[in-house]
């Protein structure tokens, strides 16, 4: 896959315009999330969970950086480094030919005892594809054994049988996010391309739509409101025709409905080619709260200072040789606390908030992680 994504130049119309510069993020909601949350997580943690969701408002909203607390509010936990799809808007495509990486059993049992011990709120399993981890269901029981409150799934439902949705079912998942993009079978060909070709033969997204489908219906079986069911559409030119459709489609099926604004992939080409035009900076003022919330853990164990995948950039250690707490209270993590407070960012960081800027992007940058809530 070429980095730049290849763009036709379609004339859209002004309302299609609105959809692909607006920040937003159409988010469509059928519960009350928060309040199922509640019922669900307060019975078990009491206290906990109200301090976890004060906390994580708090995080969001802290721009002057106030308050750092002791432990990462949310990891992103990468399992392997391979994806069964190649979507032209995602960063995955420079990665899925790499050298195969998968965290060991062993060291992830060594990190879910640093989230045990320093009470971790909220897990997200996320970046490439966490159904592709042969054993997912050992890492929703270390997920539950190390009582995370919180636990996400991101993925694309290609392996969303009926197996694998007995596993989760059966596990503490609070949140199973699938990726779709579509409400066509010819345009999901077009932006989420599948590694196998020969995949392209059958009708993927009728697969998908009934994995999803099977899911929520299994679930309410067994008279479960958790995990909360999410589906999601970036909007691209290729698909936000489709906007609507989307949301009609699943408004009455799944809990929530998110139309997602596209953070182009561009800027990997400028990260890589070490091109940098000072000239075309824009911002004045460089923030970014993650590093004060969130970090990343990826499939070889570095350790990244945000939810974005342009932070595997910057290594802040790994997890082979440190703890995840000695990581968070070390000193590249404190730098970069500091540089955001002096606004002299690195130029990775610089270039992630420019590229929000351009794409006139609220939230992170790829697999955006802060919006969630
Ligand atoms: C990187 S994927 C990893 C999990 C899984 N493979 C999936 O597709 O959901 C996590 C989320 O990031 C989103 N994403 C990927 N590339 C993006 C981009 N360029 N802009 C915005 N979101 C993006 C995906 O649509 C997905 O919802
Ligand atoms: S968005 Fe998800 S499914 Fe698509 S290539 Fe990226 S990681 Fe894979």
């Amino acid at each position: 896959m070429t980095a730049i994504n290849q763009k036709k130049s379609i004339k859209l119309d002004s309302s299609i315009n609105q959809i692909l510069t607006k920040s937003v993020v159409n988010k469509s909601t059928k519960v009350d999330i928060e309040e199922v949350l509640q019922q669900h997580l307060l019975p078990k943690f009491g206290e906990r969970f109200k301090q976890y969701r004060k906390k994580y408002i708090n995080f969001l909203a802290d721009s002057e950086h106030k308050h750092l607390p002791d432990y990462p509010i949310s990891v992103i936990l990468e399992l392997v480094n391979r994806c069964n799809l190649e979507c032209t808007f995602c960063y995955q495509g420079y990665r899925n030919d790499a050298e195969k990486k998968t965290l060991s059993i062993q060291d992830l049992e060594k990190l879910f005892q640093d989230f045990k011990k320093n009470k971790l709120d909220a897990l997200l399993l996320s970046q490439s594809e966490p159904l592709l981890y042969k054993n997912f269901d050992k890492i929703l029981e270390m997920a539950e054994k190390a009582e995370i409150m919180d636990q996400f799934i991101f993925t694309n439902g290609v392996l969303l049988n009926e197996k694998n949705s007995k596993k989760i079912l059966e596990s503490s998942l609070t949140r199973l996010f699938i990726s779709v993009d579509a409400a066509t079978s010819e345009t999901y060909d077009q932006v989420r391309i599948p590694v196998n070709k020969n995949a392209l033969k059958e009708n993927r997204l009728k697969k998908i739509e009934e994995n999803v489908k099977n899911f929520v219906k299994l679930r309410n079986s067994m008279g479960l409101k958790i995990p909360l069911v999410r589906v999601s559409f970036i909007a691209l030119e290729k698909n936000v025709h489709e906007v609507n459709d989307f949301i009609e489609k699943w408004i009455d099926i799944v809990d929530s409905v998110e139309v997602q604004k596209e953070s182009s992939i561009e800027l990997y080409d400028q990260l890589l080619d070490k091109k940098y035009d000072k000239n075309k900076l824009l911002l004045k003022k460089y923030n970014c709260n993650d590093p004060w919330g969130q970090v990343s853990v990826n499939s070889d164990g570095t350790v990244g200072p945000c939810c974005s995948t342009v932070g595997r950039n910057l290594p802040m250690g790994s997890i082979l040789k440190n703890s995840l707490k000695e990581i968070w209270d070390g000193q590249k993590l404190n730098k970069i606390r500091q540089s955001f407070r002096d606004n002299k960012p690195n130029r990775v960081c610089q270039l992630c908030l420019e590229n929000k800027k351009t794409n006139n992007y609220s939230g992170g940058v790829v697999s955006s992680c802060s919006e969630i809530k």
